[in-house]
């Protein structure tokens, strides 16, 4: 994906908020069966360029008012939207974060897109206004409530008394479970919320542990572990996996360098930026593979250094 420039409250909350917290749930559709002169009347009653096409209640192509120009210009206003769709379909899970539908807006050129639930049922539909609403919504509601409550996180360290002290959280990560992407470094970002570590350490070990968490579901065979370790002096996190490893660590981490196959990228990953990422939120980062067995890749965040 596009590199992040800082590591503030937008990208906070890009890797926060859900598609289903923003998307339109007002979807305009049209059946197969339809024609482009339906749909022609569609988009000028609605005022939009492009409608999912849906059959039972699936989705099963979308239709753009490009598809319309083009039937127009050969006059055939009379043929079935089943002839003219799209049926390479890109689509978002509506338990995704934004960040997946951002990644693809970057990547694939596209202005919106349907959004699906788990049984490929399209609920919504998502554009970049309405992530640039919700982010600019969200960000005002949480200014407000800080305001009012003068929130102050504590620090969980600073209530336990120890010689040491480190919390670690362990999560199992499935190779190719695209439908919990994301989730595994949801649940680590709160829990470093509730420990109180420092909102800008946060955000770089969110990014982190996203990153590190869709190179185990893309690129592992088997899955692997994300763990991350915490004390008041150095936050850790790690992943490891039992292959198929890299065979050239050096490439790896080029920007732009990838080894996803083409319908990965189609899900809107597969840039060769995430460990380029990785390392700009990184104070230290070490990457070991051996081709066959396995990798490790360790991140360590010293909060001192960004509060
Ligand atoms: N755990 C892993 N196991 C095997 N190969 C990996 C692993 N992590 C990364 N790689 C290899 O390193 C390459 C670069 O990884 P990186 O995260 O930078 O980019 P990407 O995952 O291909 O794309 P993006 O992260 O931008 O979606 C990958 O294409 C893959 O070949
Ligand atoms: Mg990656």
């Amino acid at each position: 994906m596009p590199p992040i420039p800082e590591f503030g409250r937008v990208q906070e909350l890009i890797y926060e908020l859900q598609i289903k917290q923003v998307m339109s749930r007002e979807v305009a559709t049209v059946t197969p069966d339809q024609s482009i002169s339906d749909l022609k009347n569609l988009l000028r009653v609605k005022r939009i360029s492009g409608a999912p096409v849906v059959e039972n209640g699936k989705l099963v192509g979308i239709i753009s008012v490009e598809d319309l120009i083009r039937a127009l210009s050969k006059g055939e206003m009379a043929a079935s939207i089943r002839d003219r769709m799209t049926t390479s379909l890109i689509t978002v899970n509506e338990e995704s974060t934004l960040i997946e539908a951002v990644r693809k807006f970057a990547q694939l050129g596209v202005g919106r897109l349907p959004v699906v639930n788990d049984r490929h049922e399209l609920v919504g539909i998502v554009t970049g206004g309405d992530i640039n609403r919700a982010l600019l919504e969200a960000l005002g509601l949480r200014y407000e409530a800080e305001e009012k409550h003068h929130i102050v996180h504590k620090n969980l360290f600073e209530e336990i008394s120890s010689d040491e002290t480190s919390i670690r959280l362990k999560y199992a990560i499935a190779s190719k479970d695209f439908g919990n992407g994301g989730k595994a470094s949801s649940r680590m970002k709160r829990a470093l919320e509730t420990i109180g570590v420092p909102p800008e350490v946060r955000r770089r070990a969110a990014i982190v542990s996203y990153e590190a968490e869709m190179n185990l579901i893309i690129h592992t065979t088997r899955g692997g572990e994300l763990s991350v370790c915490v004390s008041p002096e150095r936050l850790q996190i790690c992943t490891t996996d039992a292959g198929p490893g890299i065979p050239d660590i050096d490439k790896a981490l080029r920007p732009g360098w990838s080894t996803a196959p083409h319908w990965i990228c189609e899900l809107g990953f597969g840039a060769g930026m995430g460990l380029v990422n990785m390392k700009r939120c990184a104070d230290e980062m070490k990457l070991e593979s051996t081709p066959d067995v396995g990798t490790r890749l360790e991140v360590v965040i010293y909060p001192q250094l960004h509060t």
